[in-house]
């Protein structure tokens, strides 16, 4: 039996991607620091998902509940999915929230891939993928340590897609647009694009399964995103000045 494990895997993205292996008869297991919002979303039908209580800003934490999870049957997939995003009010960005952001989308991610390999470079053989976002692409206004986090997991996973292939392993980075989870809904500006999370996590685990390098979607709002990341400076400043682009002013 295959075996994945998803960090942040009780709500969302996470979660849809867990219940979506586990219909597909894997042995999936998931991390979140709330075990009620696992009990709540996967019993009594996902007998084949267990919980895993790890905080991804907890090095040791996430290593042991990664290390446990595959003593049964290894692992073949992990996906560091767990994290946090908040706008800033002001125009001088909150340093402690910034620092958490850090150590959740960015430090956690290096802790879960560093337990996977673990497993996976004695075993030779396995696929590792990281949740960044179409932000990873720009410096947004408003959202500086979210683009920050999710551009450097972006380049994280370039890189170790081109090292870890001699090992016989596949690094793959997942840029989404807006998703509908309780992450965005806690948004009050338009999301252009919106994906239903079922819909999000099928188009991620067909790109996990062509071990693309990196997969943005939806592809109209990813492309346009990304010819902005490519531009000249001076005209995605002007760009920026359009209210699709700038939430900060909503
Ligand atoms: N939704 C979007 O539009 C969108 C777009 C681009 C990228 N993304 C990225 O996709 C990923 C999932 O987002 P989502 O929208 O599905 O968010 P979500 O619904 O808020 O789910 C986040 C998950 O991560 C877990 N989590 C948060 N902090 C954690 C921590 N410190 N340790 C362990 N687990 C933690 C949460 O569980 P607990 O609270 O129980 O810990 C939950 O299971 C994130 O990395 C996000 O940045 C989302």
């Amino acid at each position: 039996m295959k075996s994945v494990f998803i960090t942040g895997g009780t709500t969302g993205i996470g979660m849809e991607l867990a219940k979506l292996y586990a219909l597909k008869g894997w042995r999936v297991g998931v991390c979140g620091r709330d075990e009620k919002k696992f009990t709540e979303n996967f019993r009594p039908q996902f007998k084949n998902v267990s919980f895993f209580h790890a905080d991804v800003s907890n090095r040791e934490e996430l290593k042991n509940a990664i290390k446990t999870f595959s003593k049964i049957d290894g692992l073949d997939l992990l996906i560091a999915n767990a994290g946090i995003g908040y706008k800033f009010k002001t125009k001088v960005p909150d340093f402690e929230q910034s620092y958490h952001m850090v150590h959740i989308n960015l430090l956690g991610v290096m802790y879960a891939f560093e337990a996977a390999l673990d497993v996976m470079i004695p075993k030779g053989s396995g696929q590792i993928v990281a949740i960044s976002s179409i932000a990873g692409y720009l410096g947004l206004p408003g959202v500086s340590a979210y683009s920050a986090t999710k551009a450097a997991v972006l380049k994280f996973c370039e890189s170790l897609h081109l090292d870890l292939k001699q090992f016989n392993i596949h690094v793959t980075a997942i840029c989404p647009g807006f998703v509908e989870t309780p992450l965005t809904a806690r948004n009050n500006h338009s999301m252009p694009f919106l994906v239903k999370a079922p819909r999000a996590a099928e188009l991620i685990s067909r790109a996990i399964e062509k071990r693309k390098m990196v997969y943005a979607f939806p592809f109209f709002f990813s492309s346009l995103v990304r010819i902005l990341g490519a531009i000249p400076r001076t005209w995605y400043k002007y760009f920026m000045k359009i209210k699709m682009f700038n939430y900060s002013r909503e």
